[in-house]
């Protein structure tokens, strides 16, 4: 059959705050683990979906990892950007390397499409989207597609909808 396009998705954002969750909940459920433990380093995982073929570096967002982020930016032709929308105290964490991501040579110059997730919305703690997105000034981004999306992880809620953006600007 005709071979979909792949599109190379760079999957960022703070530790813990649900990427490798979002990542297998979107592979088909027979290739999904149950146990997730936190990403060293990165990972490297694919999934398909209706017109696209998806290949996602899954990275660390750990402190000591974050370091690695840059040298795949070039790589990336989309982003997706997790954040624990519980996580009050580091909100302010993830805004810095949000901004630093946004200033990057490698990065800045570019039309990159920006998924973002707020995730962990089950939690009682969590904010709303629209709060996520104005403590992170993603009004500020005007020369990039960007889009946020709710989402809780473990059930998936919210992670169909990104992906439809994401499938939709990508072609
Ligand atoms: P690193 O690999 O360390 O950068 O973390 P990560 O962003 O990949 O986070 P990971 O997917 O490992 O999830 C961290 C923890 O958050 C795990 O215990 C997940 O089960 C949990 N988690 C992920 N998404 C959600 C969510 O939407 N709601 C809740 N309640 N927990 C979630
Ligand atoms: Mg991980």
């Amino acid at each position: 059959g005709l071979k979909k396009k792949e599109v190379h998705v760079l999957c960022l954002g703070l530790d813990n705050s649900g990427k490798t969750t979002i990542i297998n909940k979107l592979k088909p459920s027979n290739a999904q683990t149950q146990d997730i433990v936190p990403t060293i380093g990165f990972s490297i995982e694919k999934f398909k979906t209706s017109s696209l073929s998806f290949t996602v570096f899954d990275m660390s967002g750990q402190g000591k990892y974050r370091d690695l982020w840059e040298h795949y930016y070039k790589e990336g032709q989309a982003i997706i950007f997790v954040i624990d929308s519980s996580d009050k105290l580091r909100m302010v964490v993830a805004k810095e390397e949000l901004d630093t991501l946004l200033n990057h040579p490698d990065i800045k110059h570019r039309r990159l499409p920006i998924l973002f997730f707020a995730n962990k919305m089950d939690l009682r703690d969590a904010v709303s989207s629209v709060k996520v997105s104005q403590l992170l000034s993603l009004e500020n981004i005007k020369d990039k597609p960007w889009h946020i999306c709710a989402s809780d992880a473990l059930k998936g809620d919210g992670l169909q909808e990104g992906v439809d953006w994401l499938q939709g600007i990508s072609h």
